[in-house]
C-alpha cells in the first residue's frame, strides 16, 4: 500500500502506470481503487470481483424492497459530475448509477455556466467541487487532468475519490469496464472470454475507448486482438509495446471482411474526427472499408458479438440491429450496473452489498 500523501506530484507523474497502481488504491485490505484513472488499474481478480458485484446490485434492483435498500447505501453521499467534452451515454449512466445507490448529484456540462468562462482554471474548478461533493467523476479533453487533480486532492483537506469517465484521447477506464461486462456476460455459458478472439474496427489511434480495453484484455488468457484500421488511424505503437511486454497475440489489418470470420467480438468505432490537427483532416482519409454491414454480418461466426461503445455514425449499419449477436445496446445498460458496483466498491460497499441478505 502506498499513498498519494507520500509522494510528489512530479515524482508521481514520472513512474509507470503499474507502478502509480498502489498509490490509487483505498487504504485497507479490499484491493479497489480509490480513484479511477485507468486500466492499467484493473487485474482479472478485480475484473471478477467487479463483475460479481455488478450482478449482484442488478439482482438486488429487481425487488422494490432491494432496490429501496441499495437506494439507501450511499443515501449520505453527493457526487459532481463534471463533463467538460460531450457525452450522453456515460454521462447519464453514471448519473442513473447513482440512483441507483441513493447518491445526490450535482453537474456541470458546459463551462460556460461554470466559473471557468470568468477564467478559473479547470484545477480550481475541481478543488471547489471537491468543497461540497463526496466524489468527482470527471470527463476532460485534457489528458492527465484526473490524475493530477487526484494528486491534488488526496493532498488537500478533502480528499475526495476521482473516477475518469474519459480522458482526452488517452484512457476510458469505465467504458472498457464495461466492454468486459458485456464480454464476460456474452461467454458466460460458452466456456468465457479466454482464448477468444477480438477485432477493433475504426479510429483506433485517437479512440481512448480502445486503449483502454485493448489493456483490460490482457488479463484474460489467449485474448488474441486484430487492429483493422486504415494506415493513418491504425492502433498507437505504446498499445502494442504493452501487448508485446505481456505476450499478447495481435496483428495489424486493413480488411475487415477478412478479419470477420475470425472475431469472436467485432468492436467498432466511430472516427474521432474531433480531434484533427488540421480541419477536414480525416474527411480526405478513405474509410469505407472499415464499416460492418450486411456482408459483414453475413461473415461474422454464430456465436460472435458487435460491439460499439457508441456514438455510431454509419459504421455500423442499421440493418444490423435486431441481429442476436448486435450488443451495443446491451452495453449502455450493462454500463449502468457495472458503475453503480465501482461506486460503491470506491466507498467500500463490495462486501456489505456482496452479503446484504437481498
Ligand atoms: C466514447 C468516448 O467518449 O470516448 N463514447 C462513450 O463514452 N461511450 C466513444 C466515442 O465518442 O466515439
Amino acid at each position: 500500500m502506498a499513498n498519494l500523501t507520500e509522494i510528489g506530484w512530479e515524482e508521481f507523474e514520472a513512474l509507470s502506470l503499474e507502478e502509480k497502481k498502489p498509490y490509487l488504491q483505498r487504504s485497507g485490505a479490499d484491493a479497489m481503487p480509490y480513484h479511477t484513472l485507468f486500466a492499467q488499474q484493473f487485474d482479472r481478480p478485480l475484473l471478477d470481483r467487479l463483475c460479481a458485484l455488478s450482478n449482484r446490485i442488478r439482482f438486488i434492483n429487481k425487488s422494490r424492497e432491494g432496490a429501496l435498500y441499495l437506494k439507501s447505501v450511499l443515501a449520505h453521499k453527493r457526487a459532481m459530475l463534471y463533463f467538460s467534452q460531450p457525452s450522453s451515454r456515460t454521462f447519464l449512466s453514471h448519473l442513473a448509477a447513482c440512483q441507483i445507490l441513493g447518491i445526490t448529484t450535482g453537474s456541470v456540462r458546459d463551462a460556460a455556466t461554470s466559473s471557468e468562462f470568468k477564467g478559473e482554471s479547470r484545477e480550481d474548478s475541481i478543488r471547489t467541487f471537491s468543497s461540497y461533493f463526496d466524489m468527482i467523476i470527471m470527463r476532460s479533453p485534457e489528458r492527465g487532468l484526473a490524475e493530477r487533480m487526484s494528486w491534488e486532492l488526496s493532498n488537500s483537506s478533502r480528499p475526495v475519490p476521482i473516477l475518469n469517465a474519459g480522458s482526452g484521447k488517452d484512457q476510458h477506464p469505465t467504458q472498457a469496464l464495461l466492454d468486459i461486462y458485456t464480454l464476460m456476460r456474452s461467454f458466460e455459458e460458452k466456456g468465457g472470454l479466454d482464448g477468444r478472439t477480438v477485432v477493433f474496427c475504426g479510429d483506433l489511434k485517437r479512440g481512448r475507448t480502445v486503449r483502454s480495453l485493448s489493456y483490460l484484455l490482457t488479463a484474460f488468457d489467449g485474448v488474441k486482438q486484430i487492429f483493422v484500421a486504415p494506415k493513418e488511424l491504425q492502433i498507437s505503437q505504446d498499445v502494442l509495446d504493452i501487448l508485446d511486454s505481456r505476450g499478447v497475440e495481435y496483428t495489424l489489418s486493413g480488411d475487415l471482411k477478412s478479419a470477420t470470420p475470425l472475431a469472436d467480438a467485432v468492436y467498432m468505432t466511430r472516427i474521432q474526427d474531433e480531434w484533427d490537427e488540421a480541419k477536414g483532416e480525416s474527411a480526405k482519409i478513405d474509410t469505407s472499408r472499415f464499416k460492418f454491414g450486411a456482408e459483414e454480418l453475413s461473415l461474422l461466426p454464430k456465436d460472435a458479438c458487435i460491439m460499439h461503445p457508441l456514438p455510431r455514425r454509419d459504421e455500423i449499419a442499421t440493418c444490423c440491429d435486431r441481429d442476436p449477436r448486435a450488443m451495443y445496446w446491451r452495453q449502455m445498460r450493462n454500463g449502468m450496473w457495472i458503475r453503480a458496483a465501482l461506486i460503491a466498491a470506491t466507498f467500500g460497499l463490495e462486501k456489505t452489498i456482496m452479503e446484504c441478505g437481498y
